[in-house]
């Protein structure tokens, strides 16, 4: 069975829960998979393909997001890997800065080392914001639009991604 690491850079939890959903549906669709936070892996070894995110903050990935693609950037080039980001939080229509969403660097980096895709989630406020940007960003933005996740949306994201994995690792083996 192929196995996938789904490694996350999570400050809040909810890029952990994206992780997860998305560990949870590539294991429903056949393939072994370990999540596990960025910071805490030490090597790609065993593993056949690759997922890792981020949440963003203030146009910047988590450190250990970062840190993670340097890391292990040889062993990622050899790998089919893929990318997600969790942000965007408030209206869905209100416009906004392409940065804030996908900062550019990290894709650009992630795309030199071979990533086949990126995406963006809809991220969380934390549900008890701490200090005065967390608070201020929770009273400046609708309740409703506190949790921009969209389940469905990550579950149909992660049901390619299986059929992906299962082809790029397929086609490695020759
Ligand atoms: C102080 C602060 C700054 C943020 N900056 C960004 C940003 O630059 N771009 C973005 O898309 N989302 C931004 N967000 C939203 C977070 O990325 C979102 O809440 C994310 O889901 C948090 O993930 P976590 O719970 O895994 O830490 C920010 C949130 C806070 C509280």
């Amino acid at each position: 069975m192929k196995r996938v690491l789904v490694a996350f850079a999570s400050k809040r939890g909810s890029t952990a829960e994206i992780a997860q959903a998305i560990a949870d549906t590539l294991q429903e669709q056949g393939l072994s998979v370990d999540c596990r936070e960025a910071g805490d892996i030490r090597s790609l070894q065993g593993y056949d393909a690759v997922v890792l995110g981020s949440a963003v903050y203030i146009k910047r990935w988590r450190h250990d997001g970062k840190d993670f693609l340097g890391r292990h950037a040889s062993e990622l080039a050899r790998l089919p890997f893929w990318v997600f980001s969790s942000g965007p939080v408030g209206d869905p229509d209100a416009p906004s800065d392409p940065a804030w969403l996908e900062p550019p660097r990290i894709i650009e980096r992630a795309s030199a080392l071979g990533a086949r895709d990126h995406v963006v989630f809809g991220g969380r406020l934390p549900l008890h914001p701490r200090g005065p940007i967390e608070r201020a960003m929770a009273k400046g933005i609708p309740e409703q639009f506190h949790d921009r996740r969209d389940w469905n949306e990550i579950r149909a994201w992660s049901i390619d991604l299986a059929a992906e994995i299962q082809a790029a690792t397929a086609a490695a083996r020759g």
